[in-house]
C-alpha cells in the first residue's frame, strides 16, 4: 500500500525519488506524485493518476529540480483515484506539503474544525487535514517543530509521514506510527523510505523509525524525538546486512513467474538452515528463535493469526501443530482476532504469520496478543519489518524480496518453516516420536526435487488453463491438510485471474455449493493419496454425477483418479505431510495461466496492495 520517498542533501533528487518509486511499485498503487522545493524556494508538485509512466510523461514535460523532496504512490482508501486526491498535499498557503501512508481515522472532525476556521479543502483524502492542521498552528506562532509535533499529537489511526516547507527549504520532516518509515544516513545526506530499496545502493546505515518517532533533519545534522513526550531520542542506526535486493526479472515474464520457480530453491535453503547436510543425523536449528525452551514446555494454548495467503499458511500449520503435540491450535484471521476476544493468557503462544511483516491487521493481533501476556512468536519474511520488531520471537521464511502481489513462494516457505518448527517445539517438549517420524524428515530433503517436478508440468497446466479460463466461477475442494491448499488456489484464481472462486472442505460442498455444479463449471479436486483419498474419491463422484467439469490433482500413477476427470495433473507421491507444498504449487499455475490466457496483468492485480498497512 502507499509507498513513501524521500530526500534531502546536496544532490538533485527527482531521479532518486523517481527510482525509489519504481521499486515501491510493488506495494500497489492507483497514482503518484512527487513534490521539490525548487531552486528559488517554492514548492513544485507534479502528481497524476494511474501508472509511473503518467507521471514520468508530466515530469518530461514540466521538468522539475530540487534538493530536497518527496515522493509518493498511492492506494486509494478515503477518496477515488483522481489527480486531486494523490499525494503530495499541499496546505492553502502552498508553504507545507506532505506524502502519508495510512489512514487518519478522525479526518472528519479535523476536516470540520478546519473548514469552520475558513480552510478550503482541495481533495477527498483523510491525508490533506495534515498539511492545513500543521500551517495553522504555524500562523498562531509555533515554531515549524512544535507545529509539526502538535499536528502529529492530535492524529489518530496509522501514519508514515514525510513533509517539506518552504519556509525551511533544506529540511525534511519524519514521523512514524503504524506504519512503515524508513531513514538512511550519509554524510550530509538523507533519506527516507517505506522499506529500504530506494536507497540501499547508496548507503547501509539505517535507523527503522520507531512508533511516535519524529526524526528532522536539517541538511547537515538530524534530530530524533517522540511525539508523546517530545524529548529527544539518541538515533542508532543499524547496518544492513543485505545484499543488494534482487529485483530483477532475471528473464522470466513476470515477477510472479519467476516466484513460482524461486520456490524449489527457498525450500532447499530453508530445509539445509533449519535441518543441516546431514539426512541421516539432522540437528534442528532455530537459532533466531529468541523464546527460552522453558516456555515451549509450559505453553497450554497455540493460536496462529496471519491475512490472505498467511492465514492459509497457519491454516496448515495448525494442522501440523495438532499432529505432533497434544495442544489444542486455533488459528484465526487476524482481520477478527481482536473481534472474536480469544482467552489470551501468558501460556498462550500466538504465532503471527506475514511475509511483509507490515500488515496492520497482523500487527493488531500481536499488539492485543502482548497486551494480555501471551507470547507471540512471528513468522515472517521482512527483516526489521514491524511485525519482526514487535515480537518476542521471529522465525525467518527467507524466501527473498516478493514482488508480485500475490503471495506464492511467501506460501510455500511459510508452509515449510511451520512444519519445521512444529517439529522443533515437539522436540522441546519430549513430545516429537523420533523414530516414527524420521521418514517425514528423510523425505523433507527430497521436496526440493519435487517440486522441479511439479513445475515440469507447466505446459500441461497452461493447456488445461487455456480450456476453462473464460469460466465465470470455479469450485476447488480439498480435505484436512489440502483444505487451506483449495482456499489459497481459489484465492490466487481470484486475485490474479479475476474470476468467481470458492475454496471448500471437500465434505462442506454437499452442505451447499453442490447447487453450483453443472456442465459450466470447472472443479478443482484435490485428491492426492491421503489418508482422506476414498472420501475425496466420493465428492468427486458427487461432482461429476451433475456433470461439472473434474480438474484433479493426483499422485503419479493413479488411474481411478484418471477414469473420472476431465483434465488431471500427477503430483509425484510424497509424504502427506508435504503434499500441500506441492499441491499449491499446481494451483499458483493454474491461477497464473488463467490469468495469462485472459491478458491480466498479472503481477500488479487491479485493486491489490502488496502490503496492507490500514485494517
Ligand atoms: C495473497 O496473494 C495476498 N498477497 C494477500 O492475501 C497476503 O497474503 C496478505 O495480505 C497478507 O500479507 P502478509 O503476508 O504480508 O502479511
Amino acid at each position: 500500500m502507499c509507498g513513501i520517498v524521500a530526500y534531502s542533501g546536496k544532490k538533485d533528487c527527482v531521479d532518486f525519488l523517481m527510482n525509489g518509486l519504481r521499486l515501491l511499485e510493488y506495494r500497489g498503487y492507483d497514482s503518484a506524485g512527487i513534490a521539490v522545493v525548487n531552486p528559488i524556494g517554492d514548492i513544485e508538485i507534479r502528481k497524476e493518476c494511474g501508472m509511473l509512466h503518467m507521471l514520468e510523461k508530466s515530469l518530461s514535460n514540466g521538468p522539475l529540480q530540487g534538493k530536497t523532496g518527496i515522493a509518493h504512490t498511492r492506494w486509494a482508501t478515503h477518496g477515488k483515484p483522481t489527480q486531486n486526491n494523490a499525494h503530495p498535499h499541499l496546505s492553502q498557503d502552498k508553504k507545507i506539503c506532505i506524502v502519508h501512508n495510512g489512514i487518519i481515522e478522525n479526518h472528519d472532525v479535523l476536516r470540520h474544525e478546519l473548514k469552520n476556521a475558513g480552510i478550503h479543502f482541495i481533495s477527498e483524502t483523510d491525508t490533506e487535514v495534515i498539511p492545513h492542521l500543521i500551517a495553522r498552528y504555524l500562523s498562531q506562532g509555533m515554531s515549524m517543530k512544535n507545529a509539526f509535533m502538535k499536528t502529529l499529537s492530535r492524529l489518530e489511526g496509522a501514519f508514515a509521514i514525510a513533509m517539506i516547507a518552504k519556509d525551511t527549504p533544506g529540511t525534511i520532516y519524519a514521523a512514524r506510527k503504524g506504519s512503515p518509515l524508513i531513514a538512511g544516513f550519509k554524510d550530509n545526506e538523507v533519506f527516507l523510505a517505506s522499506d529500504a530499496s530506494p536507497f540501499i545502493t547508496r548507503t547501509r546505515e539505517v535507523l527503522y523509525l520507531d512508533e511516535g518517532d519524529v526524526l528532522i533533519f536539517n541538511g547537515t545534522s538530524s534530530r530524533l524525538f517522540n511525539v508523546s513526550s517530545g524529548r529527544n531520542k539518541k538515533i542508532r542506526t543499524t547496518r544492513l546486512n543485505i545484499k543488494n535486493l534482487s529485483i530483477g526479472l532475471g528473464g522470466h515474464e513476470s515477477y510472479t513467474h519467476k516466484e513460482i520457480h524461486e520456490q524449489p530453491e527457498i525450500l532447499k535453503r530453508i530445509i539445509r538452515l533449519r535441518l543441516g547436510n546431514n539426512r541421516n543425523a539432522f540437528q534442528m536449528c532455530f537459532n533466531d528463535l529468541k523464546i527460552p525452551d522453558d516456555f515451549f514446555r509450559s505453553i497450554d494454548r497455540i493460536y496462529i493469526t496471519g491475512c490472505g495467503t498467511a492465514y492459509h499458511a497457519g491454516y496448515i500449520g495448525k494442522y501440523y501443530f495438532e499432529e505432533f503435540m497434544d495442544l489444542p491450535v486455533e488459528v484465526m484471521l487476524s482481520s477478527e482476532f481482536r473481534y472474536a476476544k480469544p482467552k489470551l493468557n501468558k501460556n498462550n503462544l500466538v504465532i503471527a504469520i506475514s511475509q511483509s511483516g507490515e500488515t496492520a491487521d497482523t500487527l493488531a493481533s500481536i499488539l492485543e496478543a502482548k497486551k494480555h501476556g501471551s507470547t507471540v512468536l512471528s513468522v515472517v519474511n521482512v527483516l526489521n519489518s514491524s511485525i519482526d520488531r514487535e515480537s518476542h520471537g521471529v522465525v525467518y521464511t527467507h524466501a527473498g524480496p516478493e514482488i508480485g502481489v500475490a503471495s506464492t513462494k511467501a506460501l510455500t516457505s511459510q508452509v515449510i518453516t511451520l512444519l519445521l518448527l512444529s517439529i522443533h517445539i515437539a522436540q522441546i517438549r519430549k513430545e516429537f516420536k523420533r523414530k516414527q517420524k524420521n521418514p517425514l524428515l528423510k523425505e523433507i530433503f527430497h521436496l526440493p526435487s519435487k517440486v522441479v517436478k511439479v513445475l515440469q508440468a507447466e505446459k500441461h497446466i497452461r493447456s488445461c488453463a487455456l480450456k476453462y479460463h473464460l469460466a465465470t466461477s470455479a469450485l476447488y475442494l480439498g480435505r484436512h491438510l489440502n483444505f487451506p491448499v483449495a482456499m489459497e488456489g481459489a484465492l490466487k484464481n481470484k486475485e490474479i485471474s479475476y474470476m468467481h472462486a470458492e475454496g471448500y472442505a471437500a465434505g462442506e460442498m454437499k452442505h451447499g455449493p453442490i447447487a453450483l455444479i453443472n456442465k459450466a463449471l470447472p472443479v478443482i479436486c484435490i485428491c492426492t493419496a491421503s489418508k482422506t483419498y476414498e472420501k475425496m474419491i466420493s465428492n468427486i463422484k458427487e461432482v461429476e454425477a451433475r456433470e461439472g467439469i473434474i480438474i484433479s490433482l493426483a499422485t503419479e500413477g493413479d488411474e481411478q483418479v484418471k477414469s473420472f476427470s476431465h483434465e488431471v495433473i500427477y503430483i509425484p507421491e510424497t509424504a502427506e505431510e508435504l503434499s500441500p507444498i506441492l499441491n499449491v504449487i499446481v494451483l499458483q499455475m493454474l491461477a497464473y495461466y488463467f490469468a495469462k490466457h485472459k491478458g491480466n496483468q498479472i503481477d500488479k492485480p487491479r485493486n491489490l496492495a502488496k502490503s496492507v498497512t490500514v485494517e
